[in-house]
């Protein structure tokens, strides 16, 4: 770099991974509590180099014709249906996320929307904080157990493998549906159990847990419909840390209202951070607030991550997570 390039960041990132990008670049920080907004998004871009941004910016063609000196986009997230990576790529800005590092922590979180979906954890912690526990009863608050049921993967890539790999441990077997290749290779430290390949309807038939891990895309918004749902057993449960327009909400609600499913966990929503208001009113779904990737340490390599694309472009090296 000859000059110092300037480069907008959306959202405070972790001390160190700042330090890192101000020791070579002009960084405009927003710091402020909610996400940055339009106007500010399209006012700051112009003249930067670099735009490292979330999840909840849309980057779309106005604001890349905004930045019109921009050489690339990182968005610290995995997903990147927020950009237009096609518009991007025709103005030949690069476009990164961040794979890899949050498989691991997403995976981990979405065993813990299982077991607290089908153990009715936060139920039974409302229930408690209301005053309404009288004591230890043999039929009271039953959940269901896992060993000896099925696994339902949809889409296995990174994160379904991951969370592929920790069924045995919970006695599971496995099944999924899947438009990527399968990844036999990459299982990163645990083995990767047998696994049947099943079509998605069969796989919704089938499966006690369904869990979803698909990119939102054209094709996978809304695959859980009302007809999908109508397809999964009475005794069954949804899962979702993917993203939320994958799920018709008001399909869903309907459907745990009517007790076609068992119970559903989410963490993603059509909305965010607007939530399907009957979903909220149901007692037979877990609602956490967008937390799949939420540790310490792997929202500082996410940010860590996105830092190190946007050194290595301004420096005229190939970006090391360009998105697919
Ligand atoms: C989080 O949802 C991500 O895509 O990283």
């Amino acid at each position: 770099m000859t000059s110092r390039p300037g480069v907008l960041v959306t959202r405070r990132i972790p001390a160190r991974v700042l330090q890192a990008l101000e020791t070579r670049c002009e960084v405009d920080l927003h710091t402020g509590q909610a996400p940055i907004s339009r106007e500010e998004l399209l006012r700051r871009v112009r003249g930067k180099h670099a735009l490292v941004c979330l999840l909840t910016d849309p980057v779309d063609r106005e604001v890349l014709d905004a930045g019109s000196d921009l050489r690339i986009v990182a968005n610290i997230a995995v997903g990147y249906d927020n950009l237009d990576v096609a518009y991007a790529r025709s103005r030949g800005v690069e476009v990164t996320n961040t794979p890899d590092v949050l498989t691991e922590a997403t995976a981990e979180f979405t065993w813990g929307l299982i077991l607290a979906v089908t153990r009715r954890i936060p139920e039974g912690e409302r229930l408690l904080r209301a005053g309404g526990w009288k004591g230890w009863a043999l039929d009271f608050m039953l959940g269901s157990e896992l060993r000896g049921k099925q696994l339902g993967i949809v889409g296995l890539g990174r994160i379904g493998l991951a969370v592929a790999v920790r069924a045995p441990a919970f006695g599971m077997r496995v099944a999924y549906a899947t438009a990527d290749p399968v990844p036999a290779a990459r299982a990163g430290s645990l083995p990767v159990p047998q696994m049947e390949p099943q079509s998605f309807d069969q796989l919704l038939a089938t499966s006690h847990v369904v869990s979803l891990h698909v990119p939102l895309t054209a094709t996978t918004r809304h695959l859980i419909d009302g007809t999908a749902l109508a397809r999964m057993k009475r005794t069954a449960y949804l899962v979702n840390t993917s993203r939320g327009p994958v799920i018709d909400e008001a399909a869903l609600a309907w459907a745990l209202g009517e007790h076609l499913i068992a119970g559903a966990a989410l963490d993603v929503y059509e909305g965010e951070p607007a939530v399907h208001p009957d979903l909220l009113a149901l007692e037979n779904v877990v609602l956490a607030p967008h937390l799949g990737s939420a540790t310490t340490e792997t929202r500082t390599a996410m940010a860590d991550l996105a830092v190190r694309n946007v050194l290595a472009v301004l420096d005229g090296q190939p970006a090391l997570t360009p998105v697919p």
